[in-house]
């Protein structure tokens, strides 16, 4: 299975490069933008920050996107996916505070440009920067009344650049933004909400290193690693819902006069058994997959509701166990209805694979990892990012089994490294001449239904919690020179070379 497959990808496959917002944009606080939950968590919430670093400047895209679109014209690629700064376009995240003109005419921009370009852009609404007074009045996405303000953004958007732009993304990964954000508080907005068996509590501001000297520094915050309390349910219960009325919208409203497609981007590590004998190892690994990727997939692909091994083990059947509680949220029959067919295609962001045991501290949704994946696979500059080319394949499989083979994008994929590495960095050609080899097996030999391809990413950015400390870009930020020069690595021109052929540079 490891053996290289020479050919060719299908002719109008795309290939492409993704950021985000608060990760390369910058200027925090220009012209009216309103605080986002990202600027105040790295402003008020260093402790859980591994160096005090900020997006405040980050790239600077706000004022330097000239730059962004000469590298990405450079690379000679087809689309480029962004996300859109809520509290940029409408400061308290309500239509009643904007739309700030500057936002307006800074998308715009973005939007002509790679239009004028040729390439397509590719935008995601929702990428974790939520408008911070929304986070204050409702508990953000906690509080299912946040939703009709999403929708009345999504509208705008919708309405103001949908006759440009062709594929919408209503959210970047809700997983790791539930979990991570409503869940460990190690993200955005950090709020901290777990269900702790007793001797586990800690209090939040230590959690991170508490978590880490758990994990054996395997995965800071590997889901089933700690089991979610009640908050993180309830955030990716009124995301879900948002989701869903947003497609409507869409396809209601604007489907036909803009003739474009719409549709949400989930993070899925592939899950390998420790072994193939222990049948408790099989299923945690279908447990693992059902808990993370099928929370959303299945609702929105599928059923219209949570997979059946979560409602039966944190939803209305939870009696069976005594260290639990009902913690799933329910849909209505007419909003199971509302989720269903959601999306017009699966986004995917994939970048490593975990091998899986059983955990036994949260037997209802937790597998855990064994910690030979450390020694096994090559590492990056990621504690959870392991290489593991093969995963994306069976990856891919298991999507187009489990949700109807649908048409899949692949969002994001890649590696990082360390802040010390320059410019050669042969790690990352390796990594995505092996990963892209493994999708064209997934086109060419299982008939997966793979139509794009979107390296993470077009340049070093923000990193979330790690600040500038993972560099996972084709192009090098230099981020002590106000300019941020982009100076692309040795990945820059082997992205270039394959995403121009669209077959293989060894
Ligand atoms: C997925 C997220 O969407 C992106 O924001 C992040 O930088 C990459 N993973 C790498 O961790």
């Amino acid at each position: 299975r490891d053996e290289f497959y020479h050919g060719e990808f299908p002719k109008k496959f795309g290939w492409g490069t993704a950021t985000a917002a608060y990760q390369i944009e910058g200027a925090w606080n220009v012209e009216g933008k309103g605080e986002s939950t990202w600027d105040h968590y790295t402003h008020n919430a260093p402790c859980r920050l591994l160096y005090n670093q900020t997006g405040d400047v980050a790239c600077d895209s706000y004022h330097n996107f000239d730059d962004d679109l000469a590298i990405i014209k450079e690379l000679g690629l087809s689309h480029y996916r962004f996300s859109l700064s809520w509290s940029r376009l409408f400061p308290d995240g309500k239509l009643t505070s904007g739309p700030l003109p500057d936002g307006v005419r800074y998308y715009n921009d973005v939007i002509n440009k790679l239009i004028a370009a040729n390439v397509e852009p590719m935008v995601t609404l929702f990428h974790w920067d939520l408008p911070q007074a929304l986070q204050d009045e409702f508990g953000g996405f906690n509080s299912s009344e946040i939703i009709p303000y999403y929708l009345d953004y999504a509208d705008f958007c919708f309405r103001t650049f949908g006759g440009r732009v062709k594929y919408w993304f209503t959210f970047n990964e809700p997983y790791v933004y539930c979990t991570l954000g409503h869940g460990l508080a190690a993200a955005a907005p950090g709020v901290f909400s777990r269900d702790q068996i007793p001797s586990k509590a800690t209090p939040q501001c230590e959690h991170r290193e508490i978590h880490r000297a758990e994990t054996n520094g395997i995965a800071a915050f590997a889901p089933g690693h700690y089991s979610p309390g009640e908050g993180v349910y309830y955030a990716a219960h009124s995301i879900i819902k948002s989701h869903a009325q947003a497609y409507h919208i869409y396809n209601n409203t604007y489907r036909e006069s803009q003739k474009g497609q719409i549709g949400i981007t989930l993070n899925t590590n592939w899950v390998e058994p420790m072994t193939t004998t222990d049948l408790d190892h099989i299923e945690a690994s279908q447990r693992s997959l059902a808990f993370s990727t099928g929370w959303f997939a299945e609702p929105i692909f599928n059923s219209g509701d949570y997979p059946d091994v979560m409602i039966w083990n944190v939803g209305n059947r939870s009696e069976y166990y005594n260290i639990t509680y009902d913690r799933l949220p329910k849909f209505t029959e007419e909003e199971k209805e509302l989720n269903k067919g959601t999306s017009d295609f699966f986004g995917l962001n994939h970048y490593t694979s975990n091998l899986i045991v059983p955990c036994s501290y949260y037997p209802e949704e937790g597998p855990t990892y064994d910690s030979d994946q450390v020694s096994i696979w090559p590492p990056s500059a990621s504690t959870w990012l392991y290489q593991v080319p093969w995963g994306i394949r069976k990856l891919l499989i298991w999507i187009k089994r489990t949700y109807g083979d649908p048409v899949i994008y692949i969002t994001e994929n890649g590696i990082s490294e360390h802040h010390s590495d320059g410019l050669d960095d042969d790690i990352r050609v390796n990594y995505y001449k092996n990963y892209i080899n493994e999708v064209l097996k997934a086109i060419k030999e299982d008939d997966v239904n793979v139509k794009g391809y979107t390296a993470w990413s077009l340049m070093d950015n923000f990193e979330w919690a790690e600040g500038y400390s993972e560099r996972f870009g084709l192009h090098w930020v230099n981020f002590t020179d106000p300019e941020r020069t982009r100076i692309p690595k040795k990945s820059a021109s082997y992205y270039r070379s394959l995403a121009g052929s669209g077959t293989y540079v060894r």
